[in-house]
């Protein structure tokens, strides 16, 4: 066949299975206080639910699912324009997170025998990668994309060597994948020239009821967890692992978050801020286990937590402080929270510990971290 023709068969092709269910657009979001253009993607699937990226932290700040009744809600806290997204009231809303997600103790670590420094940025420690230029505050390359019946974005950054202190640069890619059974799917991939440390994750808040609906305590969750990871009065992980058993982080038969969660308040996570260990039963490196499951019981929606990750930090919410976000809602104390899926907490300073995540990447390694976040609804 000559190349021409054949061109037009493959385009042909092409057309055909790009069903009419799936689809992406992008748009202008606006610019950040430095000039950088920010765009905005929304992808739809053949039900009608709706995400919205921004390319600003390769966040996740809208999804539009129906309740029992079909009636539509966005169930993400976020802000309508790029300057809420850069204000003080944005606590990492949907972003991906890193280069490190989650604490480092002390705001350092020693790789291979040398010590790097970090920001602490939350009090002596060091927080979800940095104060300036952590993943989410760097607008992300967003590539759309349509196939076989899914849309998505595809999203690369470079991050230097020496960014906010971590060694090596780094090439990323975050991808966020809409299927017709309502999951988005986000793959997240990295490579460095030099050994590193990393934890991506998304920092989505959720709220079944809608984002804005004053409370996350009437939802009930379910974690796949016999253990968790507990923590110094700093938060910072103390290389144990205990059982949940007969404390209020026993989640394995569902049980609604505000039951028992007082009993944590006088905690210094002031309620649920937690590491959990996934059980993974026989589930291999990159195989999918089901960790957590959100149900509202009053709109019936439902969210599914499926990864690959070994641990979930599930956090409440509890340092919200009912500033504004999208359409002026208000976002209080307590009133979504985040389901992020990951390595344990501070791993970069437990290096070989027994039975403990590994956070290294070195040169010709390939970072790897799948999540699913699929919704539904129950009668
Ligand atoms: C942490 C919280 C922290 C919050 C900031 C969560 O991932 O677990 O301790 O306050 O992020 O948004």
């Amino acid at each position: 066949m000559r190349r021409s023709a054949m061109l037009l068969v493959s385009l042909a092709l092409g057309l055909c299975v790009q069903t009419a269910s799936a689809k992406v657009t992008e748009s202008d979001f606006g610019k950040t206080k430095a000039g950088v253009e920010v765009k905005k993607f929304e992808l739809t699937n053949k039900n009608g639910m709706k995400v919205r990226l921004s390319s600003r932290g390769a966040a996740l700040i809208g999804v539009d699912v129906p309740d029992r009744d079909g009636k539509v809600a966005d169930v993400v806290f976020g802000f309508d324009d790029v300057a809420g997204y850069e204000s003080d009231a944005n606590d990492y809303f949907g972003c991906t997170t890193g280069r490190y997600a989650n604490r480092i103790a002390k705001a350092k670590f020693t790789l291979d025998g040398k010590e790097y420094k970090l920001a602490a940025n939350n009090g002596v420690n060091h927080l979800h990668g940095g104060k300036t230029e952590s993943l989410d505050k760097v607008v992300w390359t967003g590539v759309p994309f349509e196939k076989d019946g899914v849309s998505g974005v595809k999203f690369s950054y470079t991050s230097p060597d020496g960014q906010e202190g971590y060694p090596g640069k780094q090439d990323m890619t975050v991808t966020f994948t809409l299927n017709d059974k309502n999951e988005l799917k986000i793959d997240y991939s990295a490579k460095s020239d030099k050994p590193t440390v990393i934890n991506l994750t998304n920092h989505a808040y959720f709220n079944l009821g809608g984002a804005g609906s004053p409370t996350i305590n009437d939802h009930v969750l379910k974690l796949n967890a016999d253990n968790y990871t507990p923590v110094d009065d700093t938060l910072i992980t103390t290389g144990e692992k205990a059982p949940v058993e007969g404390t209020p982080l026993d989640f394995r038969t569902p049980t609604a978050i505000g039951k028992r969660v007082d009993e944590l308040t006088k905690t210094s996570a002031l309620g649920y801020d937690h590491n959990f260990v996934i059980n993974r039963g026989d589930a291999g490196e990159g195989e999918l286990v089901e960790a957590a499951k959100l149900v509202d019981p009053k709109s019936g929606r439902t969210l599914t937590v499926i990864t690959d990750q070994p641990g979930i930090q599930f956090y409440g919410g509890n340092f919200l402080k009912g500033n504004k976000g999208k359409g002026g809602k208000t976002y209080g104390h307590r009133s979504a929270c985040c389901l992020e899926t990951q390595v344990f907490p501070d791993s970069p300073n437990k290096q070989g510990l027994e039975g403990w995540t590994d956070c290294v990447l070195r040169p010709g390694d390939e970072y790897k971290h799948s999540c699913i976040y699929a919704f539904g609804v129950e009668k």
